[in-house]
């Protein structure tokens, strides 16, 4: 059986690493991607894999990465792009300049980036199945982090025209949209874990679980989707429940 590549953006730690480990779980060969190369060695050495330095707001190093990616494993079968940065809590009337596209630059562009390396790819191959890091954030505002709901609301936009202009082609391209999920990302946000119905954050191996779903064959009539994994966060009516 040939065996099948995956590449993980941000698999150095958090949600990367963990679906990075889901994946090798399912004997998926694991391209372990991060701008902290130290971090992606420790993950992609305890699931056999390759660790690859890049930066996903550098459109030139994504090409290089992927491609690097392809070299090693022969092919390349499903993709998680998952790097993402927060930006900082300010209202949008003072929010930096630079911060705010700093965030696009590496949320949106990062997932355009890559989406386009890995389908040159995978269309040459004759398909594929990527998963975009959405968020809660893409589907409702949040107060103080206008650049991050903008740019998760791009990653719903870009994974959903993927998806439509793929379908026919054997690519399926899908989002998660996780609520609060236990990482250092959210360090101090711990307050807002009372928000969801179920009463906690989520850990970051329930969200690669989805992310596994979305990937294998088992969701092959998904594309175009985005899928919560929060909790019930974005399905109440707030201030009701
Ligand atoms: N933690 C949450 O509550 C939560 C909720 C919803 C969505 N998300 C999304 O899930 C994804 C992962 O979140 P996390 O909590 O695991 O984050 P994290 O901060 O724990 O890990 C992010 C990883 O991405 C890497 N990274 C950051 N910028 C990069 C860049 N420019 N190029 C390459 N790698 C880069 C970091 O080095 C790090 O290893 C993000 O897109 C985030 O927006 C997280």
């Amino acid at each position: 059986m040939t065996r099948r590549v995956a590449f993980v953006t941000g698999g150095g730690r958090g949600i990367g690493a963990a679906t990075a480990r889901r994946l090798a779980a399912a004997g998926v060969a694991v391209v372990v991607a991060d701008r902290d190369l130290d971090a992606a060695r420790a993950v992609a050495a305890a699931v056999d894999g390759l660790a690859v330095r890049v930066d996903v707001s550098r459109p030139d190093e994504v090409d290089a990465a992927v491609d690097e990616a392809v070299a090693w494993g022969g092919g390349l079968h499903f993709a998680y792009n998952n790097a993402g940065v927060p930006g900082v809590r300010a209202e949008l009337g003072v929010y930096p300049d630079e911060v705010f596209w700093r965030v696009q630059r590496v949320n949106v562009g990062g997932v355009f980036a890559c989406m386009r390396a890995e389908l040159r790819h995978m269309l040459a191959a004759g398909g594929g199945s990527i998963v975009n890091a959405a968020s809660g954030a893409g589907v409702g505002g949040v107060a103080g982090a206008g650049a991050y709901v903008a740019s998760k609301h791009a990653v719903i936009g870009l994974t959903r025209t993927a998806a439509v202009e793929y379908a026919s082609r054997g690519v399926r391209v899908n989002a998660v949209a996780p609520g609060l999920v236990r990482t250092a990302m959210v360090d101090g946000l711990e307050d807002f874990e009372a928000a969801h119905p179920i009463g906690r954050a989520a850990t970051p191996e329930e969200v690669a679980e989805a992310v596994w779903w979305l990937l294998d064959g088992g969701s092959s009539f998904v594309t175009g989707a985005v899928v919560p994994v929060d909790g019930g966060l974005t399905a109440q009516i707030p201030g009701l429940s």
